[in-house]
């Protein structure tokens, strides 16, 4: 609702800025006063009763106006392109990579040289694994980040990374970067002062002169890396104070109960803004608001503080779209869109961290009945906001879907989730994965999966045994999978090395900064002679950089694959068959994947109860006619076939 004591505040507030409010800054100002109540409502929820709350509004108003003043020109203009389209993001014209720029091409200067290979591969958006200053010795990957404005020095500078920028906005290309909200490194310079003794940078993070409060905390919170970094508080002998850790005990969580954090984290949100991020990648939200008693995980504190910054973004700078890194439990996901009356207005983008980890499981059982239930529930995403689809990225595959789920089939979930540790782990007997559990918590008996896509879906062991067969049957479950997260509504997010076959690179385990955490098995480093490779005719890495570039290319070329939440699941009366179809005003694509190492078929009364009755169907993956006439019983696929299918009118 309209308040006028609220703008004559804020005209207040930006008056020395001397902004030209009915002319070239107009549309800012439009922006700004209409967003100002649910700004101030937000801000005021949580921040109403804190001592500093009135006058650190006045900085978060002055702040959300100097991100816009400061926005380059080119920037404002993509801005303005991209709010005319309603949701320039669902787009099925973009396909993502993550990449970590050292691994990947040595540094920024390396990554320009090489955007020939993501145009090749039809990768238009980069999310560039955290670039910026992180202590060698505890980086968690970047993520403890020490300097927020600063890059690490083995990447280059932010020169470069500009330069990087110009050249894809240059070829209407993206970018996404990280935001690490909810902790610093504890070498961050808010960290030192903390540990010098400075009160003010103290109350940036949870610190405690005793067990008292940590114990009460941990009584309720789960652990994140109960292997590596038990509990979630670290002792610190210079403070005398028990800090907050709930990742590894090298990073400090921020207290964002104090609004002098939320403004400084803010002010880095349109830092990265301003280098011309085009989807900011928040990394855990779920962790940033605590509370004794609860898991501290997804509170509603959360949710609110994404949406102020969701409104202070779309008010500053426009043109970013947030992405929030909630891999939590299924019914957890959802809210991270918003919900009741915010539906649709918190992230834009989550993860659906759900379907990933399902698409594993229909691999490892060629069951598709755990998936399939789990539809009701992620078909309630919000139109106007989209998932990230991916099969693989930096992190291991949790395994958190519902028990409920796993029991509507009559599985019992702890045999199953057993099941499946032991087949990607290559314990079970027959299954040619090979991965490693991670974070496993004795206690519970829960652990992660970590391995590339192609050892997790048998490639390396293939290759060891010199077994072309068995190669075979890896690439082909390696292009089901990336088909079937591709085509499913999302924007697909590759992870590099995947779109050349690269398995497991065990080098990790001698280096002591990272034998701790085998997670970087699944990030290697690639060896561009291999990329090469995928020119030559043949090639395992020719045949999956080739069946990669084809399934963007089809996705890139059909519009009804942009993500209008247009998804059907198909009753394929086969379980080992998972089939949905993408659907738009004109036009319907029936895409099915066989999930079994058996031949199966699926009758055409499955396609008839859509209304499809054509004799002729065109599979866009095979260009290939698959016709009634010769199949009068059902279309075949082969062990792990997939076909994309639409109605052929010749
Ligand atoms: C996110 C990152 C993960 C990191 C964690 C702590 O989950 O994806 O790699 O370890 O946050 O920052």
């Amino acid at each position: 609702m309209y308040s006028q004591t609220l703008h004559t505040r804020i005209n207040k507030i930006i008056e020395p800025l001397q902004l030209d409010i009915a002319g070239k800054d107009n549309d800012f100002y439009t922006r700004l006063i209409a967003s100002a109540t649910a700004i101030h409502s937000l801000y005021m929820e949580i921040y109403g009763n804190h001592e500093k709350g009135l006058a650190c509004f006045n900085n978060l108003i002055t702040g959300i106006t100097m991100a816009y003043y400061e926005r380059a020109f080119a920037l404002r203009e993509r801005d303005r392109m991209k709010l005319q389209k309603s949701a320039w993001f669902t787009s099925n014209k973009l396909t993502g990579m993550s990449l970590y720029v050292d691994l990947f091409a040595d540094d920024l200067k390396g990554l320009q040289k090489k955007i020939s290979w993501f145009e090749k591969l039809g990768v238009n958006l980069l999310h560039l694994m955290p670039l910026f200053e992180s202590p060698e010795e505890a980086s968690d990957g970047g993520y403890a980040v020490k300097d927020f404005r600063k890059l690490d020095k083995k990447y280059g500078t932010l020169k470069d990374l500009h330069i990087l920028q110009e050249t894809l906005l240059d070829k209407d290309m993206f970018l996404m970067l990280d935001i690490v909200l909810n902790h610093t490194s504890d070498q961050h310079q808010w960290a030192q002062k903390a540990k010098a003794g400075d009160s003010f940078y103290q109350d940036f993070y949870y610190t405690f002169p005793d067990r008292h409060i940590p114990d009460a905390y941990e009584s309720a919170m789960p652990e994140v890396f109960p292997e590596t970094a038990p509990g979630s508080f670290t002792w610190n002998d210079d403070m005398k104070r028990w800090v907050m850790t709930v990742f590894h005990d090298y990073q400090w969580d921020l207290n964002f109960t104090n609004p002098e954090v939320f403004l400084a984290m803010l002010g880095n949100v349109f830092f990265y803004a301003n280098l011309g991020v085009d989807i900011l990648r928040i990394d855990a939200p779920a962790f940033i608001w605590k509370q004794v008693g609860t898991t501290c995980q997804n509170l509603p504190q959360a949710h609110s503080l994404l949406r102020l910054i969701r409104h202070c973004v779309e008010v500053g700078t426009p043109g970013m779209a947030l992405l929030g890194e909630a891999i939590v439990a299924p019914q957890d996901i959802l809210p991270y869109f918003g919900e009741g009356l915010h539906k649709g207005k918190e992230c834009h983008f989550a993860y659906n961290a759900t379907h990933m980890a399902l698409q594993w499981d229909m691999l490892a059982t060629t069951d598709t009945r755990i998936m399939l239930n789990a539809q009701s529930l992620l078909s309630q995403k919000p139109k106007g906001a989209s998932w990230i689809t991916y099969t693989r990225c930096h992190d291991d595959i949790g395994l958190g879907y519902s028990d409920e789920m796993i029991r509507s089939v009559g599985f019992d979930p702890k045999e199953h989730r057993r099941f499946l540790k032991d087949y990607y782990t290559g314990v079970y007997t027959g299954s040619p994965a090979r991965g490693a559990l991670f974070g496993v918590n004795v206690k519970t008996q829960d652990a992660r999966i970590s391995g590339t896509l192609a050892s997790l879906c048998g490639l390396e062991e293939a290759l060891e045994m010199k077994d072309a067969f068995l190669i075979e049957r890896a690439i082909k479950k390696i292009l089901l999978m990336q088909a079937h997260a591709m085509f499913l509504g999302g924007l697909p997010m590759l992870f590099y090395g995947d779109e050349a076959g690269y398995t497991n690179d065990y080098s990790y385990r001698n280096d002591s900064q990272k034998s701790y955490d085998n997670r970087w098995m699944h990030r290697p480093l690639i060896d561009w002679k291999k990329n090469e490779r995928t020119n030559k005719e043949g090639t395992l890495e020719n045949q999956i950089f080739k069946g990669t570039q084809t399934l963007i290319s089809i996705r890139s070329s059909l519009e009804l694959l942009a993500d209008e939440s247009n998804i059907e699941w198909m009753d394929t009366e086969n379980i080992h068959l998972a089939g949905f179809i993408r659907w738009n005003h004109e036009q319907r694509l029936y895409c099915i994947f066989n999930f079994s190492d058996r031949e199966q078929s699926i009758h055409w009364l499955a396609f008839e109860k859509w209304g499809c009755t054509t004799n002729k169907m065109w599979d866009h993956y095979s260009k290939a006619i698959i016709s009634k006439q010769e199949k009068p019983f059902g279309m075949v696929l082969h062990p792990f076939e997939f076909r994309l299918l639409q109605e052929s009118k010749n």
